[in-house]
């Protein structure tokens, strides 16, 4: 598991094996929007202030991957403890 902190709020959540981020992030009220969940639309894309994402997706190409300012919560998770976003 690893966390993600919301940079506007301060607010911090664990994201557990079996949940996506966007999972964790909606049962906690901070909703962001998604369509395709898979990693392919990027209509879910969010900017990342600090930390490294573990990128999942199809959509970013893999300059964009290796820059770890952007990522897709619906489906990638984080290589380092903890995330911050843009949010
Ligand atoms: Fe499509 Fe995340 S919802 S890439």
């Amino acid at each position: 598991s690893f966390e993600v902190k919301i940079a506007s709020s301060g607010a911090s959540f664990m994201v557990p094996k079996d949940k996506t981020v966007y999972e964790v992030l909606s049962e906690n009220g901070v909703e962001i929007m998604v369509s395709c969940e898979q990693g392919v639309c990027g209509t879910c894309l969010t900017r990342v202030l600090e930390g490294e994402p573990d990128h999942r997706d199809l959509y970013l190409d893999d300059a964009e991957h290796a820059a770890n300012d952007q990522f897709t919560p619906c489906c990638s998770r984080a290589k380092s403890k903890t995330l911050v976003l843009d949010l």
